[in-house]
């Protein structure tokens, strides 16, 4: 299965089950000034959680954009380093609001899991809230997971919240052992560690409070459910590898980018650092473009103008002297134009604000580069 056919299994199985097949939502938060950017699926849908809207269904699923890249969820300095982090990505969710609870959400994960995606039972893990005696008796009474795959967490790990306010609630982790061959730096390093080899790959999200400025957690009207699995990561898991660099989508956004800068990819090594961070980089600025947010210095505009600037300091340190980063726009939006329809018309647009960007990157770094040469030969020597 390659990306989109996973994507397109996730909302086909959730649709079968009575699930409402809500498009992606923006990456600018509509009526919600608290947040930069939308950064899980149920964003847009918080207001059906707390009940000051009502929707025509009770079921639904989603393939959310979303962006870590600045307030609470900011992964952004991680992007290069490890295989799973991203500026942008999509987070596959089924939702209920008021309608089922943790027993159908639990084994609607399983059975997509275990059954459609065909992953091995015995490679996964479950992570509980302390406290939730409820959704434990679940995982090992109805799903028959041995009490030695499920581990009880705090509220670090296993209480979710979209932010400081809002609708949140304990939650469930299901965790993906990719096995030995992925060792942890620290042999004693087990599940809740930051260790890769327990790969969380699904959160399910038993939405029940509505938290306060003051904390306080007032009972949502209904108990209800919001899951997010990152699409990028279920994909390496699916397609066995152990980066999230490593699928179809990075694979080619990564081939294209070696043509353009002329290197190799060569993943211990600079190059590949670099690679990884311009390839998620890039795709970050072409969805946010998309969306309508533009390089500026306040706000959603300064995060994106920061994306932009570490890719092409990257691309600086493996050579790049010309603007060219901005011809990766194009094979991007080919790679997605099926699903996101829209980045067909915003394709000149994206392409040009990535090249303004560039441009006057390069000619700062000009500047600064004679300055320096300018006076360098005026300071005293030290000899
Ligand atoms: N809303 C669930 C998650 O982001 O993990």
């Amino acid at each position: 299965m390659n990306t989109k056919d996973i994507r397109d299994t996730f909302l086909g199985y959730f649709v079968s089950n009575g699930h409402r097949l809500v498009p992606s939502s923006s990456l600018i938060p509509q009526n919600d000034p608290t947040l930069l950017f939308t950064n899980a699926g149920m964003v847009q849908f918080k207001k059906i959680f707390t009940g000051e809207e009502k929707a025509d269904y009770t079921r639904a699923c989603t393939s959310q954009k979303c962006v870590r890249a600045g307030g609470k969820h900011n992964d952004l300095e991680n992007v290069g380093y490890t295989a799973r982090h991203h500026t942008f990505f999509e987070m596959l969710g089924n939702f209920s609001f008021g309608d089922y609870f943790k027993k159908d959400a639990i084994r609607f994960a399983w059975e997509l899991l275990t059954g459609q995606f065909k992953l091995p039972p015995g490679r996964l893990w479950i992570t509980v809230f302390n406290d939730d005696d409820e959704a434990y008796k679940i995982w090992q009474n109805d799903i028959k997971v041995p009490s030695s795959h499920i581990v009880r967490m705090g509220e670090k790990d296993n209480f979710w919240s979209m932010r400081d306010t809002g609708p949140c609630g304990p939650c469930s982790e299901i965790i993906f052992d990719q096995g030995e061959t992925v060792p942890c730096d620290n042999p004693e390093d087990g599940i809740g560690s930051d260790c890769d080899r327990y790969l969380e790959i699904w959160n399910l999200v038993f939405m029940q409070y509505n938290k306060q400025q003051d904390s306080t957690l007032v009972p949502l009207p209904k108990p209800s459910i919001d899951t997010g699995m990152g699409l990028e990561r279920i994909s390496a898991v699916l397609s066995g590898v152990t980066s999230n660099y490593d699928i179809d989508i990075f694979k080619s956004i990564i081939a294209a980018l070696s043509d353009i800068l002329h290197i190799r990819y060569d993943r211990d090594k600079l190059t590949g650092t670099a690679l990884r961070v311009i390839a998620d980089h890039i795709r970050a600025a072409v969805f946010l473009i998309n969306d309508g947010v533009f390089p500026s210095n306040e706000q959603r505009g300064y995060v994106l103008r920061r994306i932009i600037r570490r890719a092409l300091r990257y691309a600086f340190m493996v050579g790049m002297r010309e603007p060219v980063l901005y011809t990766s726009a194009s094979p991007i939006v080919k790679l997605y134009s099926d699903t996101y329809t829209e980045l067909n018309a915003h394709e000149n647009i994206i392409g040009s604000t990535i090249k303004d960007e560039e441009t006057k990157f390069l000619m700062t770094l000009e500047r600064g580069l004679s300055f320096i040469d300018e006076h360098l030969h005026t300071l005293p020597s030290s000899g």
